[in-house]
């Protein structure tokens, strides 16, 4: 598949090689600052994005940016009909905006704040251990993740994910509260807190606590190879699921509709 990556930083380079190793051909790289990219445009100019994009005859775009430029970029992107799969994250609130883009304009995407198979398996296991001790109201719970330090946005997508993937099991848990406390918290807040330091590629643990004891659940990202490849097997699965119909156009998907 012809393939155009719109962010060419570290994860871009990565998906790049992940892309080139499934046999793929990346035929353009579009980025504001990287000297490297093959299209290097100003930061803002959204329209040339989309140019250079439509330019190069890409069947598909994987776009690992930034959070302040996700939403111009899928703005102009998604009117082109290409299926857009969305590594950025940082969005969450503008989610819904995006679909409607997606309804009007017939256009298609992904999205997704972790691509790694093994947090895609352990959002499942979240989900199920704090549904298991939810039935004991003396077990507590929290979420942790950290993060290198050049991270531009907190808390992680991924946590985010794993705190809903809670609430869903445990509902007496009804509010995130991603800030220190300054008061004892209430029984119905889940603690969602963020570290940032060195180079870490991405650590989550949650925390279910009772006088008796403690169960830590943790999944240590090695390193992020397996992101960069896992957002090209989503693109994958994206064009040929469309092909066979399985899929339609106009939608916004996620990793439990591909995987
Ligand atoms: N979903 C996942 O599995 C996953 C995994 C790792 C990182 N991420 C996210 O991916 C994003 C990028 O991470 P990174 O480590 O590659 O960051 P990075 O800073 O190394 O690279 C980002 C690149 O985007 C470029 N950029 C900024 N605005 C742009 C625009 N409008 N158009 C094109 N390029 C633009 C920057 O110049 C930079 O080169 C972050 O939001 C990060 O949290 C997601």
């Amino acid at each position: 598949m012809k393939i155009a990556l719109v962010g060419y930083g570290k994860m871009g380079h990565m998906i790049e090689t992940a892309a080139k190793s499934l046999g793929h051909e990346v035929v353009v790289t579009v980025d504001v600052a990287a000297k490297d990219a093959s299209a290097l445009v100003s930061a803002g100019d959204y329209a040339a994005v989309a140019e250079a994009v439509k330019k190069s005859g890409a069947e598909g775009v994987i776009e690992f940016s930034h959070p302040s430029a996700v939403i111009g970029n899928l703005n102009a992107l998604i009117p082109l009909g290409i299926p857009v799969v969305v590594g950025t994250t940082g969005w969450a609130k503008n989610e819904a905006e995006i679909s409607s883009l997606l309804e009007k304009t017939n256009g298609v995407a992904m999205r997704s704040s972790n691509f790694s198979i093994g947090v895609n398996t352990f959002y499942k296991i979240v989900e199920e251990a704090a549904k298991l001790l939810s039935e004991y109201s003396e077990y507590d719970v929290a979420v942790w993740e950290a993060h290198h330090n050049q991270k531009a946005d907190s808390p992680s997508g991924t946590a985010l994910e794993i705190a809903r993937r809670v609430m869903k099991g445990n509902s007496s848990k009804t509010e995130m509260v991603f800030d220190a406390f300054h008061e004892r918290p209430k029984a119905n807040e889940l603690h969602v807190s963020s570290t940032r330091i060195g180079s870490v590629p991405g650590t989550h643990t949650v925390f279910f606590d009772s006088p008796a004891d403690s169960i830590e659940l943790t999944h240590r990202a090695r390193s992020r190879e397996g992101f960069a490849r896992g957002s090209v097997v989503a693109l994958e699965k994206l064009v040929a699921k469309l092909a066979s119909g399985e899929l339609s156009r106009g939608k916004l998907y996620g990793m439990e509709d591909l995987f």
